[in-house]
């Protein structure tokens, strides 16, 4: 990674940041990601980064805040992760002022050496509003393969979007 760029696991000390952030980022946000509503005080961010919490310290998906020089720029990981069949779906956000310099590029190359190399994965997906072309030229520059169109897989505060998804193979990442 570019040095000035690192990943920390989400952790309670970065919840005001990170509200902050995402208070000041909302309407650049709501275009695409669907749970800002939901963020409207810092309480309600402790309370998501308590869940990751829960869930990476159990071995589960974990979920890491972007930093630039040591300040939080955003926040990507795995939504989940599917022991059974060995599948993790990432997701990924960047505050307005940081896009456009292929940070999310970098960490999601990261996210791809902590699933196929720490999480022992088989499979990686990333889905994306279909429209969401800065996001969907992630995966297609990384050298995943778009599988298929999901139809309104997802409510926008006012409207259905359709879902774009790719995935990259263990065997794949390997070669
Ligand atoms: C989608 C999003 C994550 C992209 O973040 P990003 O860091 O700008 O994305 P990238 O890492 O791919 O950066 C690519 C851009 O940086 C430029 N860039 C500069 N230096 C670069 C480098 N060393 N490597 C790669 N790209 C570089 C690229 O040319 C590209 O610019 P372009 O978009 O004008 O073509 C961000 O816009 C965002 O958070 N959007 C809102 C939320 C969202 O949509 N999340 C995804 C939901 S699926």
């Amino acid at each position: 990674m570019k040095s000035n760029i690192t990943m920390e696991l989400l952790k309670l000390d970065h919840a005001q940041d990170l509200y902050l952030l995402t208070d000041s980022n909302r309407a650049y946000l709501k275009e695409w990601l669907p749970w800002l509503d939901q963020i409207q005080s810092v309480d309600d961010t402790t309370k998501f980064i308590e869940s990751t919490i829960e869930v990476s310290s159990s071995g589960g998906a974990p979920n890491f805040a972007i930093l630039s020089e040591g300040a939080i720029c955003g926040v990507a990981g795995f939504n989940e992760i599917n022991r059974q069949h060995r599948i993790g779906y990432i997701g990924y956000w960047l505050a307005q002022k940081y896009t456009g310099k292929g940070v999310v590029m970098q960490v999601v190359k990261e996210l791809l050496r902590i699933g196929f190399g720490e999480f022992n994965l088989n499979k990686i997906e990333i889905r994306c509003a279909e429209g969401n072309t800065k996001s969907r030229r992630i995966p297609e520059r990384l050298g995943f393969t778009y599988e298929a169109t999901l139809r309104q897989s997802e409510w926008l505060y006012s409207k259905y979007v359709n879902h774009a998804i790719y995935s990259i193979l263990s065997a794949e990442y390997n070669a």
